[in-house]
């Protein structure tokens, strides 16, 4: 049975780089108790079904046997290989379909971060392809690395990242942050890109859940409704300063601590429409659109004005 043969109880969501399943597994242990669930959940993966299995054998050991239980078969059948987070709207099982909830935990394509990056380009990508599969108040939970030194979460927000841009210029705005890990999802084990590497990684204790939600709204009003944190970086070198445009500061939920609590609240899981309304002034602002690193500002040419160098503190 697929959703659109049963009643609608669930919302419809799309796993997307798992690694290892063990996300799903965990997701689906938690919330065992809800009936049908599991086939409304499509779990998938970056990699070819061989490439998985030669990298991840130890947890898919572990993680499989969950997916293929008897009460959650759907969700094994559901499983899609070579998924591209970049072009969702074009692969055949997947383009048709509305998500409302589309789950992308540790976005990563292995490219050196500290070079020239590919991520954020490809986070750009994901949030454009995704916004043609769902619609306004649907929304995107992607866990990343929330660094508790300021500087070092700046740098990965802004540059390594390129989160709010990305997120942003797809017209989805932040609406709230949760702890992430195997407290609250026991069972998940993090993986890296390019190893087997089957153990969290020490940032997966500082791992959030950031939650966006779909709008109508533009770069510009989003920037003004949910203003991005603007953080400086400094070149050792040339002592050149750089902007960094940071996700809007936000606390993390409390609802997340412990891991026990597995209402629906928590995790979203009962079909209610969400409308969309959106509330926006429209008094002159002024901010700065253009990501002063030449990467970014390449990326996010049309949404820009010359950047400023900011004034030195
Ligand atoms: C750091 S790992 C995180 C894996 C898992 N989601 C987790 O939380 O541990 C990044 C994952 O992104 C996947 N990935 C890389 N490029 C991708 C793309 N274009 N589309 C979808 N997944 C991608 C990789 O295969 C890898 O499994």
């Amino acid at each position: 049975m697929n959703p659109s043969q049963s009643p609608k109880k669930y919302k419809t969501r799309l796993f997307l780089g798992e690694g290892n399943f063990s996300f799903t597994a965990a997701f689906l242990k938690k919330h065992e108790a809800k009936e049908g669930l599991a086939q409304f959940i499509t779990p998938t993966v970056f990699e070819s079904r061989k490439e998985l299995w030669d990298k991840h054998a130890k947890v898919l050991h572990a993680s499989m046997p969950i997916l293929a239980k008897k009460k959650n078969q759907p969700c094994q059948k559901n499983i899609l290989y070579n998924v591209d987070a970049r072009k969702l709207h074009e692969h055949p099982n997947l383009k048709d379909k509305r998500f409302q909830r589309i789950h992308f935990n540790c976005p990563h394509d292995g490219s050196n971060t500290m070079k020239s990056s590919d991520l954020p380009l490809m986070l750009k990508n994901f949030f454009q392809s995704a916004k043609l599969m769902q619609h306004n108040g649907d929304k995107i939970h992607m866990a990343l690395p929330c660094e508790h030194i300021k500087h070092k979460r700046e740098f990965r927000e802004g540059y390594i990242y390129g989160i709010f841009l990305a997120s942003a210029n797809a017209g989805y705005k932040l609406i709230s942050k949760r702890k992430f890990g195997s407290n609250r999802y026991p069972g998940y084990v993090h993986t890296e890109t390019n190893t087997a590497k089957p153990h969290a990684l020490s940032i997966s204790d500082e791992l959030r859940e950031y939650v966006f939600e779909k709008t109508a709204l533009s770069y510009k009003d989003i920037y003004k409704l949910t203003p991005p944190h603007l953080g400086l970086v400094r070149n050792k070198k040339s002592k050149k300063q750089a902007q960094l445009i940071c996700l809007p500061k936000m606390d993390t939920c409390s609802d997340s601590s412990d891991g026990e609590n597995s209402d629906d609240s928590e995790d979203d899981l009962s079909l209610t429409d969400t409308t969309y309304l959106p509330s926006v002034s429209s008094s002159p602002i002024s901010m700065p659109l253009t990501p002063y690193f030449s990467g970014l500002r390449k990326i996010y040419n049309n949404s820009s004005s010359p950047a400023k160098s900011p004034s030195k503190p």
